[in-house]
C-alpha cells in the first residue's frame, strides 16, 4: 500500500486558498476538508451510516488519550484496529494525546521522557512518551497519526513558550524515529504528521514551522491555535505558519473553529480542519446554518414548521422542522442530539464542499467574504 499523497489542483488568485485531493488507503479525501471529531470511536450522538448518508464525512477523528484509556489497546488490537471495531472503512486520522492530556488529564507532569497523568475515568496513572504515544496510534490504526506534542496555554510567556517548543521539536524527532523503527500493522500505510508549536511569538512560530518543514511529512500541522487568542492574532499565525510550510503537502489547522474562521483560514491556504463545535455547540442547541445561527431553544421557532435548513443538501436538515428539533430539545429526547449534531456537521461539510467549488471556479474571495457575514447572522 501507499504513503499518503496530495495532488494540488488549484490556488486562488486573490487569496491563497486551494484545492486538492489526498489519498490514502482507505480512499480519496477532498480539500480543503471539515473532519468531524468521533473523540472515542464515535462521532457523538451520529452513527456511521449517518456520517455516510446525510453528513458527507470523508474523514473523521479520533483520540489516542480516550481510546487509550477506554476501551484500551487490548480490545483495539483484538478488533483489527478502529476501522473495523467501529465499522467505518473511510480515512482516521488520530490526534496524540499531546492536548487532551493538557485539557483532560490530571495531576499531569511534563518531564524530558513524556507526560505523567492521571485518568479523568478513575484516576489510574499513566505515561504517554512519544515512543509509546507511537505504539498506541500504530494500534488504534489511523491512517493519519499526529506527533507527541505540548500545546501551550495562552497566553504563556516568552520563556515557557520556547521551552515548550524546543521540548515539542526533541519528541518530534523521537516520534519520527520510533515511527520509522515500526511497521503498519494492518496492511494499509500510516502517516505521520508533525505540529507546529511557538504560541503567539513571531520568531518562535517561525523557527518551528521551518523545523517541521524540514521534516518532510507527507502532511503537516499547525497546533496551539484556538486556545483564547483573539481572532485576529490566530489568522495572524495561521499565515505566517503556511507561508513556511511546503505548498505541496496538505496543511492541517488543530481544533478550528467557527465557520468564519473556517473560511478565512481557507484563504490563508490551509486544507484541513477539526473542532467539536458543530456537535457540542448542536447538542446544546445552537445550529449554523445556511443562513445564520439558530438558537433552537429560543421561543419564537416554537411554531416554525420550515424545515431545519433548505439551503444544503443534508436530507435531515431538509426533512424535520424547526418546531419539532425545538420540541426535541426542550424534552431532552436523545433524537433531538442527533438531528442537531448531523445537520451542523452536514452544514460544516456543506461549507467546506462549496469553498472547494468556489475556488475551482475561481470566485472563493467574494463569496467567502459575503459568507462570512451571512453565517454570523443571529436568525
Ligand atoms: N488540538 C487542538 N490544538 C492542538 C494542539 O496544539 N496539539 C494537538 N496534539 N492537538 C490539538
Amino acid at each position: 500500500m501507499a504513503a499518503l499523497q496530495f495532488n494540488l489542483q488549484t490556488t486562488d488568485t486573490l487569496s491563497k486558498a486551494r484545492a486538492g485531493v489526498i489519498t490514502t488507503d482507505h480512499g480519496t479525501i477532498e480539500t480543503p476538508i471539515f473532519m468531524p471529531v468521533g473523540t472515542v470511536g464515535t462521532v457523538k450522538a451520529v452513527t456511521q451510516q449517518q456520517l455516510k448518508q446525510e453528513v458527507n464525512a470523508q474523514i473523521i477523528l479520533g483520540n489516542t488519550y480516550h481510546l487509550y484509556l477506554r476501551p484500551g489497546l487490548k480490545i483495539l488490537e483484538a478488533a483489527g484496529g478502529l476501522h473495523q471495531f467501529n465499522g467505518w472503512d473511510r480515512p482516521i486520522l488520530t490526534d496524540s494525546g499531546g492536548y487532551q492530556v493538557f485539557s483532560l488529564a490530571n495531576n499531569r507532569k511534563i518531564k524530558e521522557e513524556g507526560v505523567v497523568f492521571q485518568s479523568h475515568i478513575d484516576g489510574s496513572k499513566h505515561l504517554f512518551t512519544p515512543e509509546n504515544v507511537m505504539d498506541t496510534q500504530r494500534i488504534i490504526g489511523g491512517d493519519i497519526i499526529m506527533a507527541f506534542d505540548e500545546c501551550p496555554p495562552y497566553p504563556s510567556d516568552f520563556k515557557y513558550a520556547k521551552n515548550s517548543m524546543e521540548l515539542t521539536h526533541r519528541w518530534l524527532d523521537r516520534c519520527i524515529n520510533h515511527f520509522n523503527n515500526t511497521t503498519d500493522k494492518y496492511g494499509y500505510t500510516q502517516n505521520l504528521f508533525p505540529i507546529v508549536q511557538g504560541s503567539t511569538y513571531k520568531d518562535l512560530r517561525t523557527e518551528s514551522a521551518y523545523y517541521i518543514a524540514s521534516k518532510n511529512a507527507t502532511g503537516n500541522a499547525i497546533g496551539g491555535l484556538s486556545v483564547g487568542e483573539p481572532t485576529e492574532v490566530m489568522y495572524e499565525y495561521t499565515a505566517l505558519c503556511c507561508d513556511i510550510l511546503p505548498e505541496q503537502k496538505p496543511r492541517y489547522l488543530m481544533g478550528v473553529g467557527t465557520p468564519w474562521n473556517i473560511l478565512e483560514n481557507i484563504a490563508l491556504g490551509v486544507d484541513m480542519f477539526d473542532c467539536v463545535m458543530p456537535t457540542r455547540n448542536g447538542r446544546n442547541a445552537m445550529l449554523f446554518t445556511s443562513k445564520g445561527i439558530i438558537n433552537i431553544d429560543n421561543k419564537k421557532w416554537e411554531n416554525d414548521f420550515s424545515v431545519i435548513d433548505d439551503g444544503i443538501d443534508c436530507p435531515m436538515s431538509n426533512y424535520y422542522s424547526k418546531s419539532y428539533l425545538r420540541h426535541l430539545m426542550k424534552a431532552k429526547e436523545y433524537l433531538g442530539l442527533t438531528i442537531a449534531s448531523v445537520h451542523n456537521l452536514a452544514f460544516y461539510l456543506w461549507l467546506v464542499k462549496q469553498a472547494r467549488a468556489q475556488i475551482l471556479a475561481g470566485t472563493f474571495t467574494s463569496w467567502k467574504n459575503e459568507m462570512v457575514v451571512r453565517l454570523q447572522t443571529k436568525l
